[in-house]
């Protein structure tokens, strides 16, 4: 279904003649949209009736140092959501920041305003000028509107258009993701307090109850050796700390907000989760993956891993590679596969221009994604930042949009392959 006629839909419903067929039949499948909640089969993700799904969809970030979405300074929420609609993604992978959520807690439980969130993020002058175009494009925002209200006002639009909202705890303090010295790369690193972050997780699990496109939670994006802290690095960074840290996450999501599946990521920027997939001990200790360890809900899990290998020259080695580093879940049998999972690829990316995305690494993905029927969320819609690493206004060579988000930045991969590569994996 087109946005354009669901929104008609909605728009009229009030004003339509009784008995309108058409306005009826648009309002049960509202109704039974999403049709949760989840829970995982094998190597499959089904709704409500038993049918399997996936995800053909792209990253919003929302984790960066204003923590809100990105994009609004230049387009309003609708136009975006469109956007994402137009060429038939289902789905969307919002980032946030557990910063955000601290900032409540230690602010006696009210949210940050736009007001604040923008100067403090983009200096006064800069801050103040960019959210009053924050505002000219989004006017039902106000300087009083909270970073929170902006989050639901996207789930809301995101679900008029029938997108899931898979949420995704991107980083602890809110900045530009994601380095071995950034302070955010393993619990106990400067910024990821274990803590902060499980109470972080619960919270955006029990807001998101209020949104109806919310059906999945990434518990924390790329794992990875904090290289700027030697000590924790030997004591910690390993599969049997992350195992435990990953089991105190998913507890907190899934106590708040039981319906939701629970996405893990795996070490080395998420790039591996082997010893999971193939139930071999996670060292240094000797305990395995187990589902029992997720008591009532091991039918929640799913894996995620991204790939960046972009200057990989052959199909099959890449194809291998990600087998090896966890795709092999989606196979179920056979080999040394020891559990099955649903798995997706919840990033990849390269420049958007008229060139690479013919390239062995993006059209591989573009092929070999959709024929494994593994869900993906390309990296990234963005074409521009509020900031990032402290430049105002970055110019995202990798967004699927352009510096000012009103168009595709390459045409020709939409068109030559995105789009193909979207119907193919829903189909
Ligand atoms: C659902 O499962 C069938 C195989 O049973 C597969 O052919 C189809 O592509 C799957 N659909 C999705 C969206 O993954
Ligand atoms: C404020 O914004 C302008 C215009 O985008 C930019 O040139 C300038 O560098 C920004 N100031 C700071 C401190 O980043
Ligand atoms: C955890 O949150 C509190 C506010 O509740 C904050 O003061 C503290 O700095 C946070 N810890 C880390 C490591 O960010």
């Amino acid at each position: 279904m087109k946005p354009v006629l669901a929104l008609l839909a909605l728009a009229t419903l009030g004003a339509a003649a009784p008995g309108s067929q058409a306005t009826h039949d648009e309002l049960s499948n509202r109704a039974a949209w999403p049709n949760g909640p989840f829970v995982t089969s094998g190597r499959w993700i089904l709704d409500a009736s038993g049918k399997n799904l996936t995800y053909a969809g792209t990253n919003w970030p929302g984790h960066a140092d204003v923590m809100i979405p990105e994009g609004l300074q230049y387009q309003s929420i609708e136009t975006i959501v469109q956007k994402i609609k137009s060429i038939g993604m289902n789905a969307v992978r919002l980032t946030f920041a557990i910063q955000m959520i601290d900032e409540i807690y230690a602010n006696n439980g009210k949210d940050i305003t736009l007001q604040k969130a923008f100067v403090q993020a983009l200096g006064q002058a800069n801050g103040t000028r960019v959210l009053n175009q924050v505002l000219a494009k989004n006017p039902r925002f106000t300087p009083s509107t909270t970073r929170l209200q902006v989050f639901d006002a996207v789930a809301d639009a995101l679900a008029a258009s029938q997108i899931y909202v898979h949420l995704d705890n991107h980083i602890s303090k809110g900045m530009w993701c994601c380095s071995g010295t950034d302070g955010n790369g393993f619990w106990g690193d400067t910024y990821f307090s274990l803590a902060n972050w499980t109470r972080g997780l619960a919270y955006m699990a029990d807001h998101g109850k209020g949104w109806p496109a919310l059906v999945s939670l990434g518990l924390r994006n790329e794992p990875r050796e904090p290289t700027s802290n030697a000590a924790l690095a030997r004591s910690s960074y390993n599969w049997q700390t992350w195992y435990a840290a990953m089991r105190q996450g998913a507890d907190a999501v899934h106590a708040a907000h039981p319906a939701l599946l629970i996405f893990l990521s795996g070490l080395n920027y998420d790039t591996y989760l082997t010893p999971v997939v193939q139930g071999t001990a996670l060292t240094p200790g000797t305990g395995r993956f187990s589902a029992g360890d997720f008591k009532g809900y091991a039918d929640k899990l799913v894996l995620e891993l991204h790939n960046y290998e972009n200057s990989i020259g052959s199909c099959d080695t890449l194809k291998g590679n990600l087998e090896r580093n966890g795709f092999e879940a989606l196979k179920g049998v056979g080999g040394s596969v020891k559990n099955v999972f649903p798995v997706m690829m919840t990033e990849f990316g390269f420049q958007m221009d008229d060139k690479t995305w013919k390239g062995v690494y993006a059209s591989c993905l573009a092929g070999y994604l959709p024929k494994i029927k593994a869900g993906w969320t390309i990296w990234v819609l963005a074409g521009s930042y509020y900031i990032r690493s402290g430049v105002q206004d970055y110019e995202e060579g990798w967004g699927l949009l352009n510096h000012d988000w009103s168009a595709w930045r390459s045409q020709s991969y939409v068109d030559g392959a995105l789009r193909a590569m979207i119907r193919d994996t829903l189909s």
